[in-house]
Parts: C-alpha cells; sequence; structure tokens
C-alpha cells in the first residue's frame, strides 16, 4: 500500500511529470535510514536541478526526521513502499519514470541476520531483483546498487580486497548482499542494462541507527553506560566518512562504466577495542565502560579494500580526516539527543533487549 505522505504531493507530482526534459529524476531506495538520508542531501546540495524520490518502508531503521531539514524542498519527495512488493515497486516506476536508481534499501544488520535470515533475502535479494525488473522495463539510465566490503567476508592481515577478488560472505546479510550483487550482474550480462556496483568499508557519521557501533558507543557512552564490545575487541574495520560515501556514489553514478563493481575505503583501519577507546578519550569518559561480550558467531576478523580503482578510473578519494569527522559525529549525537531518545524509544529496543550487545 503506498501512501504519499507530504499533502502538497500533487504539486510535486505535476513538477516531476512535466520537467524531464529539464531535469534528471532519481529514485533512492531507503532514504530514510542512514546513508540513504545523507545521499539525499547531498544530490540535493550539489543537483539543484534533479528531482529525487524517496522509496522508502519505514522499518525499524528507516526514520523520515533524517529527512527533516530538506522535507520542505521542492525537487524532494517520500514515497512509501517495500521493494520486496512488486505493487509498490511497479506503482513508484510508473509514478515518476526515473532516469536512475540508487538502490539503498536493505536489512543492514548482522546481527539481527543471524537471528532471522528471511527478512534478509526479501529484501536484499527479492527486493533487488523488482527493482531490477522495473528498471529494465523503465529502460533506466543507470542503476546502482549500494553494497558492502563484506561480501569479501574476512581477510588476512596485509591485504586488502580488490573488486575481481573472490566474493567469500560468512553471515546472513553478507550473503544477502552477494547474492543482489550476483542479480546486478545478470541485469548486466544478460539483459545489458547499465549498472554499478559500489562495496563500501563501514560508514560513520549523523543519523546512524544506534545499533551499529559508533553510535552505541557514543550514545552508550552519554548515559555512562557499558559499552558491549564482542570477543576480544580485536575485530578491525576500516571507516569512512558517509560524506565521502556519498561523493563516491555521485562520481559511480556519472561516471563509472557500465557494469563494473567500485571499491570505496578511506584508509582507516582500527580494531573495535582501539575505537571504543579512542572515543572514550574523545568524550572524556572512563575505559572502563567497556565491556567484552561473547562474541558474535561467524564474526569476521577483519575487512579491507583496496580502493584504488575508483581513484585511478574517477578520480575520487576522500576528503574527510577520520578524527576530524570523529569528532564532529560526536558533537552531532549530543547536540541530537532527542533524536536519539526517538530511535532508541522504539521497536529497536525490544530487540536490543532481547537480543543482547547488538553491535556491528
Ligand atoms: N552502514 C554502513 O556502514 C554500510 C557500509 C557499506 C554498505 N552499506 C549498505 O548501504 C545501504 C544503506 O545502509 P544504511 O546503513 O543506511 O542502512 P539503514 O539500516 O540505516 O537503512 C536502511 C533503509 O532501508 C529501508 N528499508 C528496509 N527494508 C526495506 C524494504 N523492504 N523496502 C523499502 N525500504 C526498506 C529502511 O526503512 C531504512 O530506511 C545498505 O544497502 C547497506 O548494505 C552500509
Amino acid at each position: 500500500m503506498i501512501e504519499y505522505v507530504d499533502e502538497d504531493f500533487g504539486f510535486f507530482k505535476e513538477e516531476f511529470k512535466t520537467d524531464k526534459n529539464l531535469s534528471k529524476i532519481l529514485l533512492v531506495t531507503g532514504g530514510a535510514g542512514f546513508i540513504g538520508a545523507n545521499f539525499i542531501s547531498y544530490i540535493l546540495d550539489n543537483y539543484p536541478e534533479y528531482r529525487v524520490i524517496n522509496f522508502d518502508k519505514l522499518t525499524y531503521a528507516g526514520n523520515l526526521n533524517n529527512l527533516s531539514l530538506i522535507e520542505n524542498n521542492p525537487n524532494y519527495v517520500f514515497m512509501k513502499g517495500d521493494i520486496a512488493n512488486k505493487k509498490d515497486v511497479k506503482n513508484v516506476y510508473e509514478e515518476f519514470n526515473p532516469d536512475f536508481v540508487v538502490h539503498f534499501a536493505a536489512e543492514s544488520h548482522v546481527d539481527r541476520s543471524i537471528i532471522n535470515p528471511d527478512i534478509f533475502l526479501e529484501t536484499n535479494v527479492i527486493g533487488t531483483q523488482n527493482l531490477l525488473n522495473f528498471a529494465r522495463e523503465h529502460k533506466i539510465e543507470k542503476f546502482v546498487l549500494i553494497s558492502t566490503d563484506e561480501v569479501y567476508g574476512s581477510v588476512e592481515k596485509g591485504h586488502s580486497s580488490i573488486e575481481t577478488d573472490r566474493m567469500e560472505p560468512n553471515n546472513p546479510y553478507s550473503a544477502s548482499k552477494a547474492a543482489a550483487e550476483f542479480l546486478i550482474r545478470v541485469a548486466h550480462q544478460t539483459y545489458g542494462q547499465r549498472v554499478n556496483v559500489v562495496r563500501s568499508c563501514n560508514n560513520y557519521g549523523r543519523y546512524q541507527f544506534p545499533e551499529k557501533i559508533i553510535p552505541k558507543i557514543i550514545c552508550n557512552a552519554m548515559q555512562d553506560k557499558p559499552i558491549p564490545i564482542y570477543g576480544d575487541g580485536k575485530n578491525s574495520r576500516s571507516w569512512l566518512n558517509v560524506k565521502d560515501h556519498c561523493a563516491a556514489i555521485d562520481v559511480v553514478l556519472h561516471s563509472g562504466k557500465s557494469g563494473e563493481i567500485y571499491n570505496v575505503a578511506a584508509k582507516n583501519e582500527i580494531s573495535n577495542i582501539d575505537l571504543a577507546e579512542k572515543i572514550l578519550k574523545k568524550m572524556g569518559k572512563p575505559l572502563d565502560l567497556i565491556e567484552f561480550v561473547f562474541d558474535r558467531p561467524g564474526h569476521d576478523k577483519r575487512y579491507s579494500v583496496n580502493a584504488n580503482k575508483i581513484h585511478n578510473q574517477l578520480g575520487w578519494s576522500p576528503k574527510i580526516n577520520f578524527d576530524d569527522g570523529l569528532d564532529e559525529t560526536i558533537s552531532w549525537y549530543l547536540i541530537h539527543q532527542d533524536w536519539v531518545k526517538d530511535v532508541i524509544s522504539g521497536e529497536y529496543m525490544n530487540c536490543y533487549q532481547k537480543n543482547g550487545a547488538g553491535i556491528k
């Protein structure tokens, strides 16, 4: 069932339809989530002539407050719908006839995928195929899937995955993202659709749901609550500011060679325990808030991707220094405690209480 949330939607609808020759129409799936919301703001800032449709089911992770700064922008509209539901997907394509699709919508939390893989297959796999089917029918100019470095699985120290490395996912979330990538490949190889895949390392920044490690550390520290860290805390991840990721998606959308996969990362590799200590020190909080908890089953030890291809071929490189980005993120969460309160008072808390640590 699709709902138009904005009362002025009729106005937007006409604009979207009649100005097709003057501007590009961009369908963003999952735009009420962390990266999607940042990406919509980025596009509206950088492409004032573009029209952007945010198509989102508003799961526990989707929050329209993430778009409060741009909700009145006449070039933006929200449409509620489920990518796993063919009728919803058909409606959004028929309503707006987009030029581009940037596909973020996903179930994105590894711990949840271990407990309930089914919804990950429905959204991340079936949902992606639905979007591709209608993209083909509507002759979409470019379809970009936002994937993850987790599809490579755990990577040995000293190696950074390159795009031609084998995908070896180890949990239901990363397996569902790998499956979605294969569907993108098929769309290109069999049907000649114009597609790209972006494989990013872990992102951080404003609007990230506090089940993920960086906002979880900040939010727990703010309240002097224990900070759960899996196992020995030595698992390491690379971190990229969400604004740098948005810029990378922009270059891939507009300049990426169809059919290609692009890794995206900054050289900010750090273990979970070092990350927790770094944030606590920045916040002036005691390190003994850290509490080691039972490790996640199948927990990948290390992710690391080599981003030379996007740098050499498309000229993208990250701009934001990790310490500066972390400082800005900590300040954002401190200033937006109401946002935090809202998101953690919902379904998330029930799941958190049932399932323990809940950290990516
Ligand atoms: N967060 C990261 O560090 C990271 C890193 C690499 C890749 N990614 C990928 O980027 C994308 C966005 O990640 P995120 O962290 O912003 O996720 P998120 O969980 O914050 O947001 C996901 C959004 O998708 C929506 N959604 C979920 N199921 C849907 C469905 N069936 N139909 C329509 N909308 C649906 C949710 O309501 C939410 O708004 C995902 O595809 C994820 O795999 C994330």
